[in-house]
């Protein structure tokens, strides 16, 4: 499946793996532009905006901690593309680093250690007065107040809205100038940064691969293609390079 597999033989692998909401379609979580654009019947201005969130900051509250229950309700659990991603991390330990674009703790949950979460954690509200960010797993509102500050200040989702600056963007460079294969999964390829590292990656000599339901905007970035549910094709394609590696 790997055809240039052997490519690697002799070196060290340092895969970068990035994944986005179709990583998590499978496990009942919806992704982002499947509905003519809308998500979970909003609009993006209107729940994943600071614009939104000071027009009207009682929706976008709602909107998060609907989707919050939805993670911490029974129903949602990590399916086997998420596990197969553990098992690899588990197999090449500190050579592997996944970047997500996701909001939910799937990953973590699937046994996934380096998980940097460029888009912020819906198990996590962020201070307005000092950017503090603290767990939280159950509903938010505007009667809610941080613990950092003097008088105590207002808190937020601490997700990263558009027009903001991603999380972990310095070490998110650093490590695809050191990749040799960069994975995509389940990524639409649109909303940038993300989006970019591809190039970045191949840029560095890195090994592209796209992993996705169907053809992303950026697929003429990438070497090697695989299309399908997350859940079967993340998992071939994990066998296949492990088998490839001969780890146990
Ligand atoms: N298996 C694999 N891929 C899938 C599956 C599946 N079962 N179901 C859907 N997909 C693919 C879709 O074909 C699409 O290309 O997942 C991709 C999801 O794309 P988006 O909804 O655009 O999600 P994503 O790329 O993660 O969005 C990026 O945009 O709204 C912002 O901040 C938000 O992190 C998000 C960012």
């Amino acid at each position: 499946m790997l055809d240039s597999l052997v490519d690697f033989k002799g070196q060290q692998l340092k895969i970068v793996v990035l994944t986005g909401a179709g990583i998590s379609a499978e496990s009942g979580l919806k992704t982002f532009r499947d509905n003519n654009g809308l998500w979970e019947n909003h609009s993006v201005e209107e729940v994943a905006t600071p614009e939104g969130f000071r027009r009207n900051p009682e929706l976008v509250y709602r909107f998060y901690n609907q989707r919050r229950r939805q993670l911490l309700s029974p129903e949602v659990k990590p399916n086997r593309a998420h596990l197969a991603l553990a098992k690899l991390e588990s197999c090449f330990k500190n050579n592997f680093t996944l970047i997500t674009q996701n909001v939910d703790n799937l990953h973590q949950r699937a046994g996934n250690v380096n998980v940097l979460h460029m888009h912020g954690d819906l198990l996590s509200a962020r201070c307005l007065g000092s950017g503090q960010s603290s767990a939280l797993r159950t509903d938010l509102d505007s009667s809610n107040r941080c613990q950092c500050c003097s008088p105590p200040n207002y808190l937020r989702p601490d997700i990263v809205w558009f027009g903001e600056m991603p999380k972990y963007m310095q070490q998110i460079e650093d490590t695809l100038s050191e990749a040799n294969l960069f994975v995509s999964i389940g990524t639409s390829g649109t909303v940038y940064p993300a989006a970019g590292f591809v190039n970045l990656a191949n840029q560095s000599g890195a090994h592209s691969v796209e992993l996705n339901l169907e053809p992303s905007s950026g697929e003429n970035a990438f070497t090697e293609k695989h299309y399908g549910p997350a859940t079967e094709i993340v998992s071939n394609f994990v066998d296949s390079l492990i088998e490839g590696f001969k780890i146990d």
